[in-house]
């Protein structure tokens, strides 16, 4: 099928390349000229494992390009998705004015029947206005049909997430795009859920929010662990072998970051209040994620007690593994609070230190991850890439100004570090 993307950001960028690479013809739409221009030349706007090579496979076999112009884009495609940002306002509620402009410059392009599914996350209700716009701008009245197609990947295992889905959500006001959708995605064999609009929506906020509750959850046992001398990972493992749990998402950790989690949960909370219901308990998921950072923020304080002018190494700046990205990162976080203490850092993260060279001031990159404890009071770990699993962990100890290892992310066995001689400090054991 000939698809549309608009919006090259980690959604639009790999939706439209796993298109492509499913064998639909796709062009992928950005305002920003520098983005296509760096595409259109064979790089890369973000890292995402394995996303270059489908793209450059795809460009090379002429199904995926590249165009500033939402007008190409429209004309030439028979599916029209919207993949831009809808950013977190300073209420918590989003910003869906890139969704509205985006609407209304479709409408302004379409000349025959479009399909324009919304893959964004939006508030339940998002769709109808979507709907509305398109008719009122459309000047040459042609028909349309308004579909939600909510996306679940995890940046890091994007390509992974897109070709092999749990399932696909498909939000529709009619019968008519259905075929047309399910022909774009018989090439993944995954379930199609086809319902209302407003549960689609609904179902990708409830989906985030409830991850987002799990990870808490286990933090806040994490909690209780510490204080009972019980071990979290033993209590999640025997959680999640209970198959109405499961065991993914049940990492304890110094709390959850990135651009979807704490913006969905605030949006989420808004939307109910909104709808007249006040979603206490996801008030409470923030409460214990922000509680979970100042936790561990006191643990080592309470270790090396006053951090002025103390050097503490940083591995991690992304807010997880296998991304260079550092929106709304708890290791980017861990590092202000350490730097308002008055602590010197040095820091090193696989992938995103040159994203964290814009938000960290007045701090040592260091390239190698096995040179950041030298003559550092501390090492701290903030974010789970497995390489630190791989950690020399005895050039560690010995660069170590003392040797003392705060684990935000529990890499490694307590008995095997204090074994090695650490003092080890991690989340929950
Ligand atoms: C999330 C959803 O998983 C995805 O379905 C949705 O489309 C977008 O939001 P993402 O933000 O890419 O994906 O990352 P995810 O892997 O979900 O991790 C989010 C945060 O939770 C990270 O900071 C991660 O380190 C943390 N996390 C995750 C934990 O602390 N413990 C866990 O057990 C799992």
């Amino acid at each position: 099928m000939k698809l549309t993307i608009i919006g090259t950001g980690y959604v639009g960028l790999v939706t439209g390349t796993c298109f492509a690479e499913a064998g639909h013809h796709v062009i992928c739409v950005d305002k920003d000229a520098g983005k296509i221009k760096l595409l259109q030349a064979g790089g890369m706007p973000i890292y995402e494992p394995g996303l270059k090579e489908l793209v450059d496979v795809n460009v090379a076999a002429g199904r995926l390009s590249f165009s500033n112009s939402t007008q190409e884009g429209v004309e030439k495609s028979d599916v029209i998705f919207i993949a831009v940002p809808t950013p977190a306002q300073m209420d918590g509620s989003v910003d869906l004015s890139f969704i509205e402009a985006v609407s209304r410059e479709i409408a302004g392009a379409m000349t025959s029947y479009k399909i324009v599914v919304d893959k964004s996350t939006v508030p339940v209700k998002t769709g109808d206005k979507v709907a509305e716009t398109i008719k009122r701008y459309c000047k040459a009245k042609v028909e349309f049909d308004v579909v939600s197609n909510p996306e679940f990947l995890r940046e890091g295992f994007a390509v992974g997430d897109f070709m092999r889905p749990d399932r696909v959500v498909v939000g529709v006001r009619s019968q008519r795009p259905v075929a047309a959708m399910k022909e774009i995605y018989a090439p993944y064999n995954a379930p199609i859920i086809v319902t209302d609009i407003n549960s689609a929506e609904l179902i990708k906020h409830a989906a985030n929010s409830f991850l987002a509750l799990k990870i808490s959850y286990i933090n806040a046992i994490s909690v209780i662990c510490e204080a009972s001398g019980a071990n979290v990972q033993e209590v999640a493992n025997g959680m999640g072998m209970d198959t109405r749990i499961g065991r993914k998402f049940l990492d304890a950790s110094l709390g959850f970051g990135g651009s979807c989690f704490p913006k969905d949960l605030s949006a989420f909370i808004q939307i109910s209040d909104q709808l007249g219901y006040n979603f206490g308990l996801l008030k409470e998921v923030q409460r214990i994620n922000a509680e979970q950072m100042e936790r561990f923020v006191k643990k080592i304080i309470e270790t090396l007690w006053v951090l002025k002018n103390k050097t503490i190494g940083v591995l991690g700046l992304a807010f997880k593994q296998n991304t260079d990205d550092v929106r709304m990162s708890p290791a980017i976080d861990l590092c202000l609070r350490l730097q308002k203490e008055g602590a010197v850092l040095r820091v090193h993260d696989p992938r995103a230190m040159e994203k964290a060279k814009s938000v960290l001031k007045e701090v040592v990159f260091v390239d190698d991850m096995n040179e950041v404890a030298e003559g550092c009071d501390a090492l701290v770990i903030a974010t789970e890439w497995p390489e630190f699993k791989r950690l020399d962990l005895e050039r560690v100890r010995k660069a170590l100004t003392h040797p003392i290892l705060f684990d935000g992310r529990n890499l490694f066995d307590v008995e095997e570090m204090e074994r090695l001689g650490f003092i080890y400090k991690s989340i929950g054991r």
